[in-house]
């Protein structure tokens, strides 16, 4: 594991040292926060698109809270096409949440302020970056 500067990055890094795979855990958090969400889902196949929306986000959140090359803008564009599945922009902006906590609960005590602090700004600038992005 490297050493992250970038609390957001280290968060995810320290993640991945204790779960291979963030999925069954983001979802199953979404779904009973969120019961509605999972009938947006199409019946068949579901675990294939869930998988890879948790993967363009996660890679998008990095690009937000990194460089900035360019992933991020995902994040502006899904608002708009999520509305024709049916996701309302709240519980769009809720998936970045549902991230956030699942990490915290992995991470225990490695969940430092820092890396709280770091990810409250970020979900504030999503939230703004969601309706006028820049
Ligand atoms: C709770 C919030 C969300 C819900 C309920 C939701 C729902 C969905 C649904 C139903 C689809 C699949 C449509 C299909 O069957 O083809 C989908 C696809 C997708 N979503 Fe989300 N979404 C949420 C949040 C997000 C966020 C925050 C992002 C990224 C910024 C995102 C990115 C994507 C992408 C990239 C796809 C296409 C995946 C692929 O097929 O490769 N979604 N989402």
């Amino acid at each position: 594991m490297s050493d992250s500067a970038n609390p957001i990055e280290l968060s995810f890094e320290l993640a991945a040292s204790r779960c291979a795979d963030l999925t069954p855990s983001v979802y199953q958090r979404l779904f009973s926060m969120h019961p509605e969400a999972q009938a947006m889902f199409r019946s068949q196949g579901s675990g294939l698109v869930q998988g890879s929306m948790l993967a363009l986000t996660v890679e998008a959140i990095l690009d937000f809270a990194g460089p900035r090359s360019g992933h991020f803008r995902l994040i502006a564009c899904e608002v708009a096409s999520h509305e024709a599945y049916g996701t309302p922009r709240e519980l769009f902006i809720a998936f970045f949440m549902v991230i956030r906590d699942t990490l915290r609960d992995l991470l225990g005590d490695e969940w430092s302020p820092d890396i709280a602090r770091a990810w409250d700004t970020l979900l504030a600038e999503i939230d703004a970056f969601a309706v006028a992005p820049t």
